[in-house]
């Protein structure tokens, strides 16, 4: 079976590096907030070009900890777009404050910023932009829009390590970033783990008393905080596969370039990447009609084709908010396809290449 996303095969690449690392940590004696975990806030909050990192249980509670250190909570409405997945929106809930969802621009599926402009209400007080499937959002236009009223941003950042607009890393521009390294993302533990990055020291700051109790020092909390640690194997981890980061997205890239030109010409719609953008292909994402039965096709074929997302968020009967006005998220969750990607893929991609061009030959 080729895998639509193979943590396994990127574990066994680099196993004894790995393995080594785990031992290390095994023997120290020191498992939650140490050593591994603060070189690790170091070197990526350097990667991302931020002055600060938090390392945190999981992305959902990275973009928990981001409103609640912007204090959003009862009453504050959070704009995020629709198409996204379901932890962007259960953070926000979390907080207390109301979800607002928006359409996406229909080149790059990220947040609409016409629709952000016409959500914006006396309640809003912050937008999380998604930088779906590893293309960034119009960040800059988002932050001008923020600043014009007074809005925070958190980036939610969880598909899109590495991800640049203008040369300059995806984390750095809103008052804070949020990422997962769920085992799947382009830099994932093995296990859960989170980070929020920052440049403002006040609200990185808060986001590691928010962490950890609210404890300014040991048993004294200062805040009311809860506990959203990251253990110091997962850090471990992360250090090594963060030195491979940059090569590991380049290999995603040249997968992307492969599947560009291999499927050119057929009837469906490639990725296409925005002026300013550099896209780092967490997702590889087509668009087709005849959606489900090339995903069946593909699966006889011994090929699993993933849905990011089937159903958005404002048809899911949690956050079911009844609009008609998101068009293109309503139309593209009928027609997105998820291809295998992952920087393990090697040749299975003219596998997945040919099974496609098979489809169309007997369509
Ligand atoms: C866009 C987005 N936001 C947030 C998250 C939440 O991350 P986690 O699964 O680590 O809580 C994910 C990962 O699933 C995601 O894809």
């Amino acid at each position: 079976m080729i895998l639509c996303s193979n943590p396994q095969a990127q574990y066994v690449e680099h196993k004894e590096a790995i393995d080594s690392a785990i031992s290390q940590v095994l023997q120290s004696g020191i498992y939650i907030l140490g050593p591994e975990t603060e070189a690790f806030e170091q070197e990526f909050a350097e990667f991302t070009q931020t002055e600060y990192c938090s390392g945190v249980a999981n992305g959902t509670d990275a973009l928990l900890l981001a409103l609640k250190a912007c204090d959003v909570g009862e009453g504050d409405e959070v704009i995020t777009v629709s198409l996204t997945a379901s932890a962007t929106a259960a953070a926000i809930h979390q907080s207390g404050a109301e979800a607002v969802l928006v359409d996406v621009d229909p080149e790059s599926y990220t947040l609409d910023i016409n629709q952000l402009q016409e959500k914006i209400s006396s309640k809003t007080k912050a937008i999380i932009p998604v930088h779906l499937y590893g293309h960034p959002a119009e960040i800059d236009a988002i932050m001008n829009i923020a600043t014009k009223h007074g809005l925070y941003v958190i980036e939610d950042c969880a598909q899109a390590h590495g991800a640049t607009y203008n040369g300059k890393q995806v984390g750095s521009f809103g008052d804070l970033g949020c990422f997962s390294f769920y085992p799947t993302k382009n830099l994932g533990a093995i296990g859960d783990g989170g980070a929020v990055v920052s440049s403002n020291r006040a609200l990185a700051d808060k986001v590691k008393l928010l962490r950890e109790y609210g404890w300014k020092e040991k048993f004294n909390s200062s805040i009311h905080g809860w506990n959203s640690r990251l253990d110091e194997i997962q850090a471990a981890i992360l250090r090594v596969k963060l030195k491979k980061l940059t090569h590991l997205n380049k290999r995603r890239s040249d997968l992307a370039d492969i599947y560009n030109r291999k499927l050119a010409g057929l009837d469906l719609i490639l990725p296409s990447v925005q002026d300013s953008c550099g896209h780092v292909y967490h997702l590889f994402v087509i668009r087709i009609n005849d959606r489900d039965r090339l995903m069946r096709h593909l699966r006889e074929q011994g090929i699993q084709a993933g849905i990011h997302y089937p159903t958005p968020l404002h048809r899911q009967e949690v956050y079911q908010s009844n609009q008609d006005d998101l068009k293109i998220t309503d139309a593209y969750c009928k027609e997105i396809l998820s291809l295998p990607m992952y920087p393990e893929l090697g040749d299975n991609i003219d596998t997945v290449c040919s099974a496609i061009i098979d489809f169309y030959k007997h369509k």
